[in-house]
């Protein structure tokens, strides 16, 4: 099985988690997110990683055309009970290094919570600069690692919880990728943080019962550099939020 292939056998069983979950639908990122994308009613446009589609339903109603690209056939299906009543919405089946699109096709691409779990971002993001018009705009929304103390912490308690889970990129990553990828970054900061609710966030994955254990154990132990960086709190020495940052940026293909 490749590796893409286990991705999206491992999400299909998560669409209803997803279609429901609040930080998804409304997250402080998705004004952000349409505001950089400036959408314009003739653009035609692609979200990958869509998931539920929840990125994807909120620029429809801007743009002529877009389209959900998910390798995950039940995240698909969510998506399209969630938001196929949406005229101008498709979903359809690829992944971000291979979209199956034309050369030079769209407006705007989007990538919002989802390129962490991709194993490659150069081939990822040739890929999206390969079908992206001159002048095309690439808005990515991501976790990022925010410091060096506490990145050994924070990948341990991603891939605790999400065996899916690749890499979040420190900032200036996200810039050599870009240039590496003949794009040119416009705007980009890692401003913008989620404050998450710690057992909606573990169970959004349908962790097994000693995997669930495992993440609040790696909240509960969290060196003070993770505590203070995430803003953990605790009720009765028990995690209960924090706060994860994410890097909102816009790229154009010049
Ligand atoms: C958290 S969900 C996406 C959330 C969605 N973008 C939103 O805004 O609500 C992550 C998605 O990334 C997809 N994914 C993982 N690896 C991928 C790849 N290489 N190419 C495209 N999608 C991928 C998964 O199938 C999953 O549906």
């Amino acid at each position: 099985m490749s590796s893409i292939e286990r991705t999206a056998k491992a999400w299909s069983g998560l669409g209803e988690n997803y279609a429901s979950s609040t930080p998804h639908k409304s997250g402080p990122s998705l004004p952000k997110l349409i505001a950089l994308a400036r959408p314009q009613k003739d653009d035609i446009c692609l979200d990958v990683g869509t998931g539920t589609g929840h990125t994807a339903a909120a620029l429809a109603p801007f743009v002529k055309e877009i389209y959900g690209l998910d390798p995950s056939e039940g995240m698909r299906l969510a998506a399209e009970q969630t938001y196929g009543s949406i005229e101008n919405l498709s979903f359809v089946d690829g992944s971000s290094e291979a979209t199956g699109f034309p050369d030079n096709h769209f407006d705007i691409v989007t990538a919002r919570h989802t390129l962490h779990h991709h194993p490659s971002m150069s081939r990822t993001l040739l890929e999206l600069h390969r079908i992206l018009k001159p002048g095309g705009r690439l808005i990515i929304v991501d976790e990022v690692t925010p410091n060096q103390e506490v990145d050994d912490w924070y990948h341990e308690l991603e891939l605790t919880r999400d065996p899916t889970h690749f890499r979040a990129y420190y900032l200036y990553e996200w810039q050599s990728f870009i240039r590496d990828a003949d794009l040119s970054w416009i705007v980009g900061d890692s401003e913008t943080r989620y404050t998450l609710d710690c057992e909606s966030w573990i169970k959004r994955m349908n962790p097994r019962p000693e995997q669930a254990e495992a993440v609040r154990h790696l909240f509960k132990t969290a060196p003070d550099a993770a505590k203070k960086t995430f803003a953990i709190a605790y009720e009765n020495g028990e995690a209960v939020s924090f706060s994860m940052p994410m890097a909102v940026i816009l790229a154009t293909k010049p």
